[in-house]
């Protein structure tokens, strides 16, 4: 459902960020895409969203290429980018309601939908509130909101965890898991490997923006007797 094929990204003249990387998120898949620092999580989730075009490959979500049937492919998809200052000017209720409208998401179904994550996240006091009067966690959480708004079927975001206390985290960690029930498929970024471990059915590692690794941690530590995921995922990415 969320789909690289042979995707490259190149910034500059000849640094390739992003280096051939393909995968295929399944229906009612959890997949965590892991990796250091600088590995290319970013740019590769940005070929995915349509953000970055791809030097070299193809990204599909649904179906949809996202590069020849854009919109298509962006109603099919939510996207939560790594940094959640966006439009600090307005209240959260407006950016959500902005968001929603761009999508079109039925006055009903909308209100519904807000209220409900609103208060699994306990932030429906705060809408009203402008946003840059909130904390890094709360324009978190606005920003799930509003991407997950439209209900699409792929869930494709970027290190979702940062800034989220240890309840907020556990409430969006079991929003994915619901959604990935109904036969739906998230894709999310971290550097957090516990959070890997627990919640995925897949991992991704990359690093210097090729795939090292794709399964689950299971088999990766069959593979690596007598050693944890955080050992091997250093070790893999120590070269
Ligand atoms: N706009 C850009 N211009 C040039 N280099 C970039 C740009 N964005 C990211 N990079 C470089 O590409 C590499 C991958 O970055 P990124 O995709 O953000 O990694 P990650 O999300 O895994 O931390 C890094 O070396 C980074 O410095
Ligand atoms: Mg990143």
């Amino acid at each position: 459902m969320i789909k690289a094929e042979n995707l490259s990204m190149i910034y500059g003249k000849d640094f390739k960020a992003v280096d051939g990387l393909s995968f295929d998120i399944k229906p009612g898949e959890i997949v965590g895409f892991a990796g250091p620092n600088g590995a290319g999580k970013t740019t590769a989730i940005k070929m995915l969203t349509g953000i970055l075009k791809p030097a070299e490959g193809r990204a599909m979500v649904n179906g949809f290429d996202v590069v020849k049937d854009p919109i298509k492919a962006k109603e099919n998809f939510a996207y939560v980018a790594d940094n959640p200052d966006m439009l600090l000017q307005l209240s959260g209720i407006e950016y959500i309601n902005f968001i929603a409208n761009l999508y079109k998401v039925p006055m009903e179904k909308r209100e519904a939908r807000i209220n409900e994550m609103a208060d699994r996240f306990s932030i429906r006091d705060s809408l009203g509130r402008p946003m840059r009067e909130y904390s890094h966690g709360m324009r978190q959480k606005t920003m799930v909101i509003a991407a997950l708004i439209h209900e699409p079927p792929a869930w494709i975001l970027d290190e979702p965890m940062t800034g989220l206390d240890p309840t907020a985290a556990f409430v969006l960690k079991q929003m994915m898991k619901e959604h990935a029930a109904k036969n739906n498929a998230v894709l999310f970024s971290t550097h957090v490997l516990e959070v890997a471990e627990k919640l995925c059915d897949r991992i991704i590692i990359i690093n210097h923006g090729k795939s090292l690794y794709q399964g689950t941690v299971e088999e990766l530590e069959k593979e690596h007797p007598g050693k944890d995921l955080e050992a091997i995922f250093m070790e893999m990415v120590s070269s």
